[in-house]
């Protein structure tokens, strides 16, 4: 099925129990959480329609459909030949990182990360007694760059268990280059460290670049590594909690399953099961329009920004979320993010929630209508030359 989405309608959310549109005043765009401003595709909100007219809701069973769509996708979008068996319901990537987390490693044991990094990810091993081992990006010529001598110490420490990977990465927006995953992937199997693979971005991937799911490379990194995946980013379906975690390794993926089925975080929801069904069986077309749309949004801040000294965009090559280095500014965090709400009346992410690699930077989200990012950049550049 395909159909033209049309990306450029502005919904209204406020009023509708949105998290993006609670936290800050009504005089202030909200570009912060990576949820998107555009209605879910046709076909997704057909199918929930459609059933939810029927008036009963009562428990599923687990949804054999939900595997299937899963590999489906990843079969056919990314090349990486997923067996329907190797694909578990979770009620989010980070619940679902969590129980991997805690199936695969002790607390005291180390888990490396990279830096600035997705906030819940230093949460999930500051709640569970882990020790995190920040292999710190490094910004190079306005990119950034991997520090594999720093990645390859931390790895070899005897209490590493586990690397979390971010990729596409939030919140630089690098999609690392299958050279530099086989590098990681080699020094992983090299100091036994399990790889947890949180490719939730995997779908916005920019023109130049492509997504190379971790697992796919070769049959020694498929056996050490959990990948996680949600429609939700893609096809805006967060408040649906329904995601799935892969893993061709049938120890790997049955000590986190145990941990998910102990924690009871096994009762799929029958709409989030139908949304993520329905996306990845149908919604290839949207996908495909989002990246396209999401892209000129880039390129837009890019070039409202060019000749703005202040503020450098980092280049994204996926996501839909850019890491503007505001360092120039000469602001501290705080008077950055206070002077984006009170004066420039934008709610985005404050850099420092990243980790202190954050400092100085700000996070926008401009899976949004184009309107939306012209009047951000007209906000931006007004208080700034104010
Ligand atoms: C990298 C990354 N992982 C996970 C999530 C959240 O996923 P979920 O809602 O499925 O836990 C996000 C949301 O912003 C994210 O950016």
């Amino acid at each position: 099925m395909s159909f033209v989405h049309d990306f450029d309608e502005v919904v209204d959310r406020r009023g509708t129990d949105s998290k993006k549109y609670s936290q800050y005043p009504a005089d202030v765009l909200p570009m912060w959480i990576a949820d998107s401003d555009f209605k879910a595709p046709k076909p997704v909100v057909d199918a929930l329609v459609e059933r939810m007219q029927q008036g009963v809701y009562g428990y599923t069973p687990i949804s054999s459909r939900l595997r299937a769509a899963a590999a489906k996708w990843q079969t056919e979008r990314f090349g990486w030949n997923v067996d329907e068996s190797w694909v578990e319901f979770v009620p989010g990537v980070i619940s679902g990182v969590i129980s991997a987390v805690r199936a695969l490693s002790h607390p005291g044991d180390n888990i490396v990360i990279q830096t600035p990094c997705y906030p819940p990810f230093t949460d999930l091993s500051d709640h569970n007694g882990r020790h995190l081992l920040r292999n710190a990006l490094v910004l190079k010529d306005g990119r950034y760059e991997i520090d594999f001598e720093d990645f390859e110490e931390k790895a070899k420490d005897p209490r590493t268990k586990l690397f979390i990977l971010c990729n596409p990465q939030n919140p630089t927006g690098r999609v690392f280059t299958r050279e530099e995953l086989v590098r990681l992937g080699e020094i992983c199997l090299k100091h036994h460290v399990i790889i947890l693979a949180d490719e939730i971005h995997q779908d916005m991937v920019y023109q130049g670049h492509t997504h190379i799911p971790f697992a796919s490379i070769s049959k020694e990194f498929e056996q050490n590594t959990i990948a996680f995946m949600n429609p939700s980013k893609t096809f805006n379906l967060p408040g649906f909690r329904t995601a799935a975690f892969i893993s061709a390794n049938p120890v790997l993926k049955s000590l986190v399953h145990d941990v998910v089925v102990n924690n009871k975080a096994i009762g799929e929801n029958i709409c989030g099961t139908l949304a993520f069904c329905t996306a990845y069986e149908q919604c290839g077309y949207y996908a495909d329009q989002i990246a396209a749309y999401v892209e000129k949004n880039r390129d837009l801040v890019e070039e409202s920004l060019k000749d703005f000294d202040k503020i450098d965009v980092i280049h994204a090559e996926g996501t839909y979320l850019l890491w503007l280095d505001c360092r120039k500014t000469g602001m501290s965090q705080k008077e950055l993010d206070d002077f984006f709400v009170n004066t420039v009346k934008l709610g985005l992410n404050s850099g420092k929630s990243f980790g202190p690699e954050g400092e100085g930077f700000l996070r926008i989200n401009v899976a949004c209508p184009r309107s939306t990012v012209e009047e951000a950049m007209k906000r931006i550049v007004t208080a700034f030359n104010a």
